[in-house]
């Protein structure tokens, strides 16, 4: 008989979660008015929220943090990691920042003016946040496939060069100070971008002299995906995919929190001098000094290691495949999901499962209210609430997607804890016939309202 998948690593320390009742849920998300942000998390099992920042460190990085050094200049943590992110990624330039939006906000203080347009795959929340906040506009130009939960397209992150094109034609160069490829594509379902589509858009950015950034939050589940799905890249080792990838671009910005494999942390690596002397200017007025970036000694100890683990193929195998498991089981069930499975997370697809909610009532927001009734489990939607509304019209904006995500985070559920999920689900799409009203906004900020809205059930 085949043995079974057992994963790479065995557990040293546990951390309880507390059960409770729907009827304690159903109480305490009305009190939180139905935004699951507003939750504290002793009132959630499983907290599928995000994966961000929510992993299990490895004994080797706890043991790492020992030997932080905390010198405010000239710190010997980050000069590993310095020496860490150059070998792995290739870049030059290197500057912490304390996670992914801080990198962003110091590379686009550098590089973003006002009535630019930033094209790349769907952008994600912050990083469009930033360019929305100095009043220049992000342009997808994520392939179709990607807005269809049931094409299996195998890099459903891709890039629609004709898209891209047509903005280099019709915009002039100064208007474009790069272009943003995010690795994998959190916003279109944690989807891969393959090293074809990433060669290609390197190559059409530099015949029109536009520089190539990633956004890398997951550039090493993306590297997973290039070596188990694309041809040429099976006997590649992941660190080798990784150093091919970026080696087509100009520089990254990342949230070390998912594939650094740490609770914090995040930096902007680069191989132009005059771009890191501006952003360098950046860093200091918002993070801190360059050789700590808002990060402590410790936490840039931790991350060199993390790294490490994080381009291993054990490690990602384990992770992705967990991952795969709960898609597995909720198609199993007839539950609709966003296929192929994403790296770091599920979608359930809301338009499908919960139709008899109108879009207008937020169906995606209800579904992720209701696993969290059913279940204690909590999810997070990605759908009209997080698209916000157009900057200039105010008017709702409704994205091509209705999604409920589950974000799986690293190396810290059990396969029970998955099975769980599955199950809830399961009994919630039993009864969705069930369901025909939403949430109204009773409450919202005018950018990233998501966070902090306000509902009431209709
Ligand atoms: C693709 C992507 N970019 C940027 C960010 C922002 O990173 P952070 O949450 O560390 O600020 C995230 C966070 O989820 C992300 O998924």
């Amino acid at each position: 008989m085949k043995l079974p998948y057992a994963e790479p690593y065995k557990i040293k320390m546990v951390e309880s979660i507390k059960r409770s009742t729907q009827d304690q849920r159903k109480k305490w998300i009305k009190e939180a008015h139905y935004n699951l942000f507003n939750l504290s998390s002793d009132k959630v099992f499983i907290d599928l929220l995000t994966d961000s920042g929510t992993g299990a460190m490895s004994d080797q990085q706890w043991a790492a943090m020992m030997s932080g050094d905390e010198s405010y200049a000239g710190s010997q943590s980050f000069l590993k990691l310095k020496e860490v992110v150059n070998k792995i990624t290739g870049f030059t330039y290197f500057l912490p920042t304390h996670q992914g939006r801080a990198a962003e906000n110091v590379l686009f203080s550098a590089m973003v003016k006002e009535g630019d347009l930033v094209p790349g795959n769907s952008h994600f929340d912050t990083t469009k946040g930033h360019i929305e906040f100095r009043k220049a506009s992000a342009i997808d130009c994520t392939i179709d496939e990607a807005f269809d939960t049931a094409i299996l397209h195998p890099f459903k992150g891709n890039v629609n060069l004709e898209k891209l094109e047509k903005v280099f034609i019709e915009n002039s160069k100064d208007k474009i100070p790069f272009v943003i490829l995010t690795i994998t594509c959190n916003s279109s379902g944690g989807q891969p971008v393959s090293m074809k589509n990433i060669k290609a858009v390197s190559k059409l950015c530099k015949s029109y002299d536009i520089p190539l950034f990633f956004d890398s939050a997951r550039y090493a589940e993306n590297a997973y995906f290039i070596k188990t799905r694309e041809e040429g890249y099976q006997n590649k080792s992941i660190k080798e995919i990784v150093k091919e990838c970026f080696s087509y671009g100009d520089g990254m910005t990342i949230s070390a929190k998912k594939d650094g494999l740490v609770n914090m942390g995040g930096f902007i690596a680069l191989n132009d001098e005059e771009i890191y002397k501006k952003a360098t200017v950046f860093n200091i007025m918002f993070e801190g000094f360059l050789t700590y970036g808002g990060m402590n000694g410790r936490d840039m100890a931790a991350l060199a290691v993390g790294l490490d683990e994080a381009t291993e193929f054990d490690y990602l195998e384990s992770r992705i495949e967990q991952v795969g498991y709960l898609g597995k089981k909720l198609v199993e069930f007839g539950v609709p999901v966003l296929q192929p499975f994403g790296g770091h997370a599920i979608f359930i697809d809301a338009n499908k499962f919960v139709p008899t909610i109108p879009r207008d009532e937020y169906r995606a927001q209800a579904l992720a209210i209701e696993l969290y009734i059913i279940g204690g489990i909590r999810g997070v939607e990605i759908g009209t609430v997080l698209a916000d509304r157009d900057p200039f019209t105010r008017k709702n904006r409704y994205p091509e997607l209705e999604l409920v995500r589950l974000a799986i985070p690293r190396r810290t559920y059990s396969q029970n804890h998955i099975n769980y999920v599955a199950v809830a689900l399961k009994n919630i799409f039993d009864t969705r016939n069930e369901a025909k009203s939403g949430y109204v906004i009773v409450d919202e900020a005018p950018i990233m309202r998501h966070f902090t809205v306000k509902f009431e059930k209709i």
